[in-house]
């Protein structure tokens, strides 16, 4: 029987299960364990940050920023509209009014033109993503930045990880940067994240926040003698239980990145030759940029045909998909804007993106399958067909 090609699938790659077995029978399974300081101190020296805190996952990794801000009333934040609803979601529920950017169509990242018509002095954060772990146009996004020094520019690296934008690591260009190591990342360990700061400023009172608003950290380095309440915070630990998990795929990270570049480069290659005919747009990484593998994408070239294909290639064991519902068009998205504001690319985009199966271990058959598929779903779907 021919099994489906799935679009997703978490590998053991190293000594995950070593590891966690280690974790739990050494009785400290929960957080602020060993596991976790060393896949901190890893993730800390690929992005140069002054500290990297394990969370549960990047949306509280978010949230923890979120509330590093400070939020006053009539705070807004600027974030992409064509993004996952945490990147927006963790600001909101801190109070801030969303104000939501649209992208532009090369990497599908923030588009510095329309960022600069929405910048104003309520402005408090603006969140960017390097979209399938291909960085932003970081360039045009400084130049309008630079124009207002207090704002703070968050990086939401949930796709970025070990991506660099030229000679700079992906999660190094904000104050703040999170990381995503949920079951569909390049990195996995079920849920968890983590948040780099790359402001030593922010370290002290950081980790107050990330563990429910006491000194516990500083009681732990001896800074303090008892540790008591200080601050506002919540419960934002990854337990060493995951860490362990994860740190075991942090230590094979060249083999897992080689692996995810492998699959990237054999779609890029197959279906190049076949893009101009099919009118399909193949994802674009710019030059100067490092990609971090994460995902790969097409734009197909009519919208209503790409649930179509979607669907033949379903009807023939591959498991293809897309993403995502434009946030500045959802429900909750209107209701935490701060205003309205258009973002056709973001809608144009969400309705022609198809994302191909990608994991670490696709195999030559499984990878000339799904080309083979989707061009014919490709083909079948023209409208003169
Ligand atoms: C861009 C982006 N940000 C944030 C998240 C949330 O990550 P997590 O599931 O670790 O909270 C995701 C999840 O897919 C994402 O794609």
């Amino acid at each position: 029987m021919v099994t489906d090609v799935l679009f997703n699938l978490p590998a053991v790659e190293g000594r995950e299960l070593d590891y966690v077995q280690e974790a739990i029978r050494g009785g400290h399974p929960a957080s602020g364990g060993e596991f976790a300081r060393r896949a901190a101190e890893v993730l800390a020296a690929d992005a140069g940050s002054a500290e990297a805190l394990m969370t549960t996952s990047c949306t509280a990794a978010l949230e923890l920023s979120a509330m590093l801000l400070d939020l006053q009333p009539g705070d807004t934040v600027i974030v992409p509209s064509f993004t996952f609803t945490s990147t927006a979601l963790a600001f909101a529920r801190q109070g801030a009014g969303l104000v939501f950017c649209d992208i532009e169509p090369r990497t599908l990242g923030i588009d510095p033109a329309h960022l600069a018509t929405l910048m104003d002095e309520h402005v408090r954060a603006v969140v960017i993503v390097h979209y399938a772990g291909v960085a932003c146009d970081v360039d045009g996004i400084r130049a309008v930045l630079a124009d207002w020094p207090d704002v703070t520019l968050v990086e939401d690296n949930a796709h970025g990880l070990f991506g660099a934008f030229r000679d700079e690591p992906l999660g190094s260009l904000g104050r703040f940067a999170t990381l995503s190591f949920h079951e569909t990342k390049n990195f996995v360990c079920g849920e968890g994240g983590a948040l780099l700061l790359n402001d030593p400023d922010d370290v002290d009172r950081a980790r107050v926040l990330y563990d429910k608003g006491t000194n516990r950290q500083a009681f732990m380095l001896g800074q303090v003698d008892k540790y008591t309440w200080q601050d506002t915070g919540s419960s934002f630990g990854l337990a060493d239980v995951l860490a362990a998990y994860l740190l075991a795929q942090l230590e094979v990270r060249d083999t897992i990145q080689a692996k995810r570049k492998r699959v990237h480069d054999w779609y890029a290659a197959a279906l190049a030759p076949h893009a101009e005919e099919l009118g399909v747009q193949l994802m674009h990484v710019p030059e100067d940029r490092t990609p971090a593998h994460h995902m790969y994408y097409v734009l197909l070239p009519h919208r209503d045909r790409r649930n179509d294909v979607l669907e033949l290639m379903r009807k023939a064991g591959v498991q293809a998909t897309f993403h995502y519902q434009p946030l500045h068009a959802s429900e909750a998205g209107r209701a935490f804007a701060a205003r309205e504001v258009e973002c056709p690319v973001a809608q144009d985009v969400s309705e022609r993106l198809l994302r191909l199966p990608f994991h670490n271990n696709l195999t030559d058959a499984d990878l000339d399958r799904v080309v083979a598929t989707f061009l014919e779903a490709a083909t079948t779907t023209l409208p003169d067909r």
